[in-house]
């Protein structure tokens, strides 16, 4: 198969390719605050949309809005591609797509409920065991009686419905307590608080949207508003990024061996994503990255060290970018030698020594040869991107909002009906029969008492029998649980009129 080589630096006057059609065996970029490491970024993403591969990114500090733009050439820039055998800045900016999991900085990034799964957002919601399994619950008794899970809404009306019918789904289902989902409903509040409320809905993001081409065949760059998201739910963003990740694997087709990378994915901040992820939540992530390779995906981490990458995805990784790092403890310098080692050795460099003297923009760069074997290590200027370093003005972003193809189709939120309507409607049904049994009872009532004063003392029965018949008979016709109901309220005792209190049979049985 054929190679694709880009343009990632160069030293001495000469330039450096790197293969990139092993960007699909993932990579990472590291390096301290302030080394390089976004505009290593940025100068990847545009190469790949150069050769017509979409990019999917997560921008955290709002820094890389300026891939839209082109670049404005200046001495520092043409004396860089002078130390790498180029000349001839050409500034020149990528097709852009922005989103934003709330719609103020792009597209609404939207998906369901259901399409986010129990177990992301059972991690998305820090529940523990119980709860997770509670979760668990309310997902399978949507799915037993075909009731959609699309937004908040729809699993809070689920987990109240779980919980005021634990006796009846017991059997099924194991018991639900109450208290877990208290809990579950405490966490979603916060969740919410955090910005998640119109992140679950719909029209929820359709993959091959992030996949696409402009006319000229450059891979369009998606763009993701993260600046607000990392700091209120650090743990949404990351959970958000996997979701992203499972559904490009659940979605694209395997593509077996691939000339360049149907799209590439880079993960800013990656430490997030690993820091205090549950052991399940890891072992998806690892798994996830070592199985979506097959479906030509390339996946970047970008972090301040190496080893916020846990080692089992280190492992994996075929590409390795590595800018300056600092040694100011001995924990640090223990760092140093555990990352130099597992970079492949180059006899003419000495690799502990480098990690700690390169330049800003500077970098130690790995990655593989064709037949997947690691290159020698080498010290590279890293070429300056052709777009804009820095953000956009807001005003360049909005226009660029305005007249992109998918505002159309993502910017006004659709309700259908789904779990939370359909169980309204039935508490409402459930809720006029029950008056409706209460309203007929009362005219029975009022004739009875209007025989007995035309006629008195003369019936056999007593008065309390023929309401006992009633009561049995009406528990017979509607159900169980409304003729309780109906017998409480006879009592003077309150009938339940909670969203879900009266819903009977059906759902769950
Ligand atoms: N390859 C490069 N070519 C030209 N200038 C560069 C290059 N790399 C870095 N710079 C300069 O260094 C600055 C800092 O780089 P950058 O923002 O990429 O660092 P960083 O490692 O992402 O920092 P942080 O950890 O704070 O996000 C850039 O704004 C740019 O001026
Ligand atoms: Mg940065």
């Amino acid at each position: 198969m054929a190679e694709r080589m880009m343009v990632i630096g160069g030293a001495n006057g000469e330039r450096h390719e790197i293969n990139a059609s092993m960007a699909v065996r993932h990579g990472m970029i590291a390096g301290a605050t302030g080394t390089g490491k976004t505009v290593t970024l940025q100068t990847l993403a545009e190469s790949f949309s150069r050769m017509g591969v979409p990019v999917f990114m997560a921008d955290v500090k709002g820094d890389l809005s300026g891939l839209a733009e082109a670049g404005m050439e200046n001495p520092k820039i043409t004396d860089r591609l002078g130390h790498m055998g180029l000349s001839g800045f050409r500034g020149s900016g990528c097709p852009t797509l922005f989103w934003d999991l709330d719609g103020t900085k792009g597209h609404p990034v939207r998906t369901t409920i259901s399409e986010m799964g129990p177990l992301l957002l059972a991690s998305a919601l820090g529940l523990n065991e119980t709860q997770t399994g509670v979760l668990y619950t309310c997902f399978r008794v949507a799915d037993d009686n075909g009731l959609l899970l699309l937004d908040i809404k729809d699993l809070r009306a689920m987990l109240k419905y779980v919980s005021e019918n634990s006796k009846d789904l017991a059997e099924d289902y194991g018991l639900v307590s109450t208290a877990s989902v208290g809990a579950i409903g405490r966490q979603l509040l916060i969740l919410e608080d955090q910005g998640a409320g119109g992140f679950f809905g719909e029209p929820a993001l359709v993959i091959g949207d992030l996949m696409i081409r402009d006319f000229s065949g450059n891979g369009v760059i998606n763009i993701l508003d993260a600046t607000r998201l990392v700091s209120a739910s650090p743990r949404l963003y990351s959970i958000f990024l996997l979701w992203l990740l499972s559904e490009l694997f659940e979605n694209l087709p395997e593509a077996g061996e691939v000339e360049l990378p149907k799209l590439v994915f880079f993960f800013d901040e990656a430490h997030l994503l690993f820091d205090q992820a549950p052991k399940a939540l890891l072992e998806k992530i690892e798994q996830m990255a070592r199985l979506i390779r097959s479906k030509g995906v390339g996946i970047f981490f970008i972090s301040q060290s190496p080893l916020d990458v846990p080692d089992e995805v280190l492992g994996q990784l075929g590409m390795k970018i590595l800018h300056a790092l600092r040694a100011f403890t001995p924990k640090d310098r223990k760092t140093i030698r555990a990352v130099a080692e597992s970079f492949p050795g180059n006899p003419d460099l000495d690799v502990e020594e480098a990690i700690t003297q390169l330049g800003v923009g500077e970098a130690l760069v790995s990655s593989l040869d064709r037949s997947g074997k690691p290159t020698p290590v080498k010290r590279l200027l890293i070429k300056p991107p052709e777009s804009r370093m820095g953000p956009l003005e807001d005003k360049e972003r909005e226009e660029k909002i305005s007249h992109s193809p998918m505002k159309a189709k993502y910017e006004v939120l659709i309700d259908r009906e789904s779990a939370y309507e359909i169980l309204q409607k039935k508490a409402e049904e459930k809720d006029r029969m029950e008056e409706e049994a209460m309203r007929q009872e009362e005219e029975r009532e009022a004739e009875r008492k209007e025989e007995k004063a035309s006629k008195p003392a003369k019936q056999g029965r007593s008065r309390q029998g023929v309401g006992e018949a009633f009561f049995k008979s009406a528990a017979r016709s509607i159900g169980s649980q409304v003729g309780r109901s109906i017998v409480k309220a006879a009592f003077g005792k309150s009938i339940s009129r909670g969203l879900l209190g009266s819903i009977l049979g059906g759902l769950g049985r």
